[in-house]
């Protein structure tokens, strides 16, 4: 049986993600059946498609017609026998293995063939179809919220699932305007396990007392523009289900130290400080405004002109300030590495690293010299206007200003935080690195579909594998050698398809 766009849809749960996901499917022209047996289930979920479509015709997104046609596509049922005739039926009940396994045996004695895909965000796709009669009819189908908008769908097999009906539901997933990937039924499928790095990161940053969470926030907006911190995300997702979802994906894998949950977050969670929903999260919400968000340490420029550095060795990834500095007028001296192969940029007896997982302070100790400091990776240091750095705790106090002012020449601000290995931004994009690689070699997905999943499902500017392409591979095993020996902490051991990959062609699906 092959399912196309002339094929009946059911879906099971009227709620958040069962309404959205009618609306695509009626949107796309296809007719769905949308049940739920909770009183005024149907009803709230057909207002609130309604009033959605409504907007969307204010906004002149959609036309009056089309509205009414998706309307008209949608079929409203209180009784699970009128699914009987589907071909596909989308489950979107709670999240609870048993329940939805009791939906599922129902509708294998309503339907005669039908293809089963929940929209479980957590439970396994291989566990959901243990015990049915059709275990190979059983798949994920992982819409992300709000449905309508997101444009990410995971489609998920599990260990039993037929792969001619993957690849079928992956082709209608397009069809219906969405952007598909194929994933292997695993702990937090891709988004929710690749994403954990990008919160755990930022609360041990916090935890340590390197930086306040708008700082931290800041220095990610800016350095690797993404269009939230992660304290703001945290927020919006709540506290509460951020940190479930973390201790359910630490739980899974064993609590493998790489997913271990933050104990700040749980007080937090504890505290009932859950974030915007509460109005009280890290930051304060009062009348939609986020109180705290401009609690960013700056540092203030010496007002000292600067007009000559020396650049020793290749700085990577941010030689591309080295132009800069020549337009503002800085007479820019490029020298080879020195003996020991480091590469800084040198001026007022201040030499300035690039992060690469140690302190500034390993640094400084390693150098035998005070004033040392290091400046964090930057998604384009010739478009964003925050540099981000830390000075040795051995470093006289005035360094940080004439690093600022360096920087004010080529019009960007600085952000300071406490010297700490691998700063905020590389740290968070080594661990992202890491884990999409783990990914990887685990077989649950591709690298390419890594990064269409976290571009589309969470916004990322660029996927993690792009990152690492910008940032060379070398730099990040660097890194998470450095991070692992300062932490001696199995959270930053080196999946070994990084190492692979370094040994081998170096890249990434390029
Ligand atoms: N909310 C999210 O952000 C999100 C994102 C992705 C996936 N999911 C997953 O989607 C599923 C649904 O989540 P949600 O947020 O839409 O939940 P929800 O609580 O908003 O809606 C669930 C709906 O299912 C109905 N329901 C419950 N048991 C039923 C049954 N036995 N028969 C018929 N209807 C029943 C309820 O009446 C309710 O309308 C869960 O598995 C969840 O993990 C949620």
């Amino acid at each position: 049986m092959k399912i196309d766009s002339n094929s009946l849809i059911g879906i099971v749960g009227a709620g958040i993600m069962g309404r959205g996901i009618a609306q695509v499917i009626a949107r796309s022209g296809q007719k769905v059946i949308l049940y739920d047996n909770f009183d005024g289930a149907i009803q709230n979920a057909m207002n609130s498609n309604e009033e959605d479509l409504n907007t969307l015709v204010s906004k002149g997104k959609i036309s009056k017609e089309q509205k009414d046609t998706t309307l008209l596509n949608i079929i409203p049922s209180i009784n699970i026998k009128d699914l009987s005739s589907c071909d596909l039926i989308i489950e979107a009940i709670i999240e609870n293995k048993d329940i939805k396994q009791k939906i599922f045996k129902e509708l294998e004695e309503i339907c005669e063939d039908v293809i089963i895909a929940s929209n479980t965000s957590s439970i396994s796709i291989s566990a959901l179809a243990n015990g049915l009669k059709k275990p190979q009819n059983i798949i994920g189908i992982h819409f992300f919220n709000p449905a309508p908008i997101m444009k990410l769908v995971e489609v998920i097999s599990g260990l039993q699932s037929d792969k001619n009906i993957i690849k079928n539901i992956y082709d209608l997933v397009s069809l219906w305007g969405k952007k598909p990937v194929y994933v292997k039924s695993s702990p937090g499928f891709i988004v929710n396990r690749i994403a954990r790095p990008f919160y755990a990161e930022a609360l041990r940053v916090y935890e340590e007392g390197l930086a306040s969470f708008a700082t931290i926030d800041e220095s990610i907006r800016s350095s690797g523009a993404f269009k939230m911190g992660p304290f703001e995300l945290m927020d919006l997702i709540g506290n509460d289900t951020n940190y479930a979802v973390t201790l359910s994906t630490f739980n899974s894998y064993y609590q493998d130290p790489r997913f271990k949950p933050s104990l700040i977050q749980e007080e937090f969670v504890q505290a009932g400080l859950l974030g915007k929903k509460t109005n009280k999260g890290f930051y304060t919400y009062l009348n939609n405004k986020q109180i705290g968000r401009n609690d960013i340490t700056k540092v203030e420029a010496s007002k000292q002109n600067i007009s000559e550095i020396y650049v020793y060795g290749s700085l990577g990834l941010a030689n591309c300030l080295i132009p800069l500095f020549k337009q503002a007028g800085i007479k820019v001296h490029e020298k080879k590495a020195n003996a020991y192969n480091y590469t800084y940029i040198e001026f007022n007896k201040i030499k300035l690293f690039l992060a690469n997982g140690k302190m500034a302070s390993q640094i400084s100790k390693e150098l035998k010299e005070k004033n040392i400091a290091q400046f964090d990776i930057n998604i384009d240091y010739t478009s964003s206007n925050t540099i981000t750095i830390a000075t040795s705790l051995l470093a006289q106090k005035h360094i940080a200003s004439h690093i600022a002012q360096l920087f004010l020449q080529i019009n960007k601000q600085t952000i300071i935080i406490k010297d700490s290995p691998a700063l905020i931004m590389l740290r968070t994009i080594c661990m992202l690195v890491n884990e999409a690689s783990c990914a990887v070699t685990n077989n649950v997905c591709d690298e390419i579909s890594v990064d269409i999943a976290m571009q589309n499902a969470v916004n990322y500017p660029i996927g993690p594998f792009k990152w690492a392409n910008k940032l060379g591979l070398d730099f990040i095993l660097q890194t998470l050698n450095n991070l692992e020996d300062f932490y001696k902490d199995g959270r930053y051991r080196i999946d070994r398809g990084i190492i692979e990959k370094s040994m081998t062609q170096g890249l990434y699906y390029e």
